[in-house]
């Protein structure tokens, strides 16, 4: 017997190893290659590779074994040996198996040899501190004759060459997983077939919107927009001009409610000079504005009904006169309207004609609440907070918790109640991150109610922390004291859910 390995065979083993490991981008297959050339060349038997993973060391490849006796191959870290060599780092070598009780026989793969005739060797598969794995060998007595040190020698270079090919390995699966991520995201971008620029939205609801705009946008047809405040009206309306053969010509936006009505005729349709007090010059109305264009009628419902006559006449007719003049105008304007008030209502109590209705209601397009597009939040939240830490030159970002809080609040404001909440984190965060505390209290409050309805009712009047133990006790009793279930149901991380059993003194009764 040799009293160390032929330095030939060692070499070429060797050689054959590293080839092998470089051969392919599939290390499961590369390592079993690997076993078969250490049985091969250096008489050592059954033979395993194990990646460690934050909890535990598996077996991934093995020579001399079954699928099923390396699935079996699971160690805890710190459990039996191949788990020990894997928290420690060091390497553990067993004489006789035999006589060792750490030894477990997990995987069963030894149940034919006597094992008092078998040695193990286990090494650590580290790349610079960190252990990757775990590469052990079994040896039978009858090739002995070489020192337990020559055999570590060699499994250490051995696991050396591994743990680069493991990194190697892993960085490319890192790189594949952000090219997927990246590219799950452009494809769902791609599904969400209808943009519209400036518009943030990839809910269903808001993809129906997309839709009508692209679909009305190039006619000339009447467009009514509906929705409360703050959903995005004049954004739609704005789109649908930019989107239509009329985008180069004027967009001229006339809110109805913001001015005294007094006022309204002669700024919509303009007025002669001398044509009222005051009246020093003639001045031309949005209508003559919009010339070729679109005008955009906001909050329509508010239009008096002394008014709509007219309204209707140069939307049928496309004509109309000044405030004091005779001359009879001619326009090509096409109308979006927008109102957040029930203009069905309106027309039932007799405050808003019915053919003028009729007229403005031809393509309607409803704006959905953000409460019911809840999934668009984080979205908006992302785009945000790009646009305002932009404009403040800051790199302001929010907690998971805080994106929770965002996601469950009912939004009465929408968009535009986002928007500002989102504005004033930017504005007023000292650190880079914002936390719970940085957003006003009624809409941490709010949020946790839209989120735990019932509780709310039942411990009325209670505090924002009243509600947070209940809830927190309430998900641990569902699943069993697991933290870190209670905290995934709650939507928090589990050092979260620790932190407020502490604070809340929180027990298992
Ligand atoms: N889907 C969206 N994506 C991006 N920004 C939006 C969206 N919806 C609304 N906004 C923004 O929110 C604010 C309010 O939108 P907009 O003025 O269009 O709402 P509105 O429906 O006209 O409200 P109101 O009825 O109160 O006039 C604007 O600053 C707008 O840019
Ligand atoms: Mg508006």
């Amino acid at each position: 017997m040799p009293a160390q390995y032929n330095k030939k065979v060692e070499i070429t083993a060797l050689y054959e190893i590293s080839k092998l490991l470089g051969s392919s981008l599939n290390l499961k297959a590369n390592l079993r290659g690997v076993m078969k050339v250490l049985s091969e060349y250096l008489d050592m038997k059954m033979g395993t590779v194990a990646l460690r993973s934050d909890r535990e060391v598996s077996i991934i490849a093995a020579h001399g074994m079954s699928e099923e006796e390396i699935k079996r191959g699971r160690y805890r870290l710190g459990e039996g040996i191949i788990g020990r060599v894997a928290k420690l780092g060091a390497p553990i070598v067993i004489p006789n198996i035999g006589d060792e009780p750490l030894f477990l026989n997990k995987t069963g793969a030894r149940q034919m040899i006597r094992k008092e005739n078998v040695a193990f060797l286990c090494v650590p598969i580290k790349f610079k501190d960190e252990v990757l794995g775990v590469l052990s060998v079994d040896r039978l007595f009858s090739s002995r004759g070489i020192s337990f040190e020559e055999d570590l020698r060699l499994l250490k270079i051995i696991a050396s060459l591994i743990a680069q090919s493991m990194k190697l390995y892993r960085e490319v699966e890192k790189e594949r997983e952000a090219f997927l991520e990246e590219k799950e995201i452009l494809t769902r971008q791609l599904k969400s077939r209808y943009r519209v620029e400036n518009i943030i939205g990839q809910s269903d609801r808001m993809q129906e919107v997309f839709e009508a705009i692209h679909r009305v946008a190039p006619s000339r047809a009447n467009v009514l927009l509906r929705g409360e405040s703050g959903t995005g009206k004049e954004l739609a309306a704005k789109a649908i001009h930019f989107m239509s053969p009329r985008a180069k010509n004027p967009f001229i936006k006339f809110n109805c409610a913001s001015i005294p009505e007094g006022l309204l005729e002669s700024e919509l349709f303009g007025h002669e000079k001398g044509a009222f007090t005051g009246a020093m010059s003639a001045r031309k109305g949005r209508f003559e504005l919009a010339h070729d264009g679109t005008i955009f009628l906001d909050e329509i419902g508010d239009l008096p009904i002394t008014l709509q006559p007219k309204i209707l006449r140069v939307l049928q007719e496309k004509e109309f006169e000044r405030v004091g003049g005779e001359k009879t105008i001619k326009v090509d304007v096409r109308l979006v309207a927008a109102t957040s008030r029930d203009l069905e209502g309106l027309v039932s109590e007799g405050k808003f004609r019915e053919d003028l209705y009729y007229r403005l209601n031809v393509v309607p397009v409803f704006l959905p609440p953000l409460r019911e597009r809840a999934e668009d939040v984080p979205l908006l939240v992302d785009y945000f907070l790009k646009k305002y830490n932009e404009e403040n030159l800051k790199s302001v970002r929010i907690t998971p918790e805080v994106l929770g809080f965002l996601t469950d609040y009912d939004w009465p404001g929408n968009v535009r109640e986002l928007e500002n909440t989102i504005e004033r984190l930017v504005v007023m965060s000292r650190a880079n991150v914002a936390t719970a505390e940085d957003l006003p209290l009624g809409m941490r409050e709010r949020s946790v109610k839209a989120r735990y309805p019932v509780h709310v009712k039942d411990a009325l009047p209670s505090t924002i922390e009243d509600i947070e133990k209940t809830n927190i006790l309430d998900a641990l009793k569902r699943t069993g004291w697991v933290q870190a279930k209670a905290a995934r149901a709650l939507g928090i991380t589990p050092r979260q859910i620790g932190y407020k059993i502490k604070k809340y003194h929180i027990k298992e009764a």
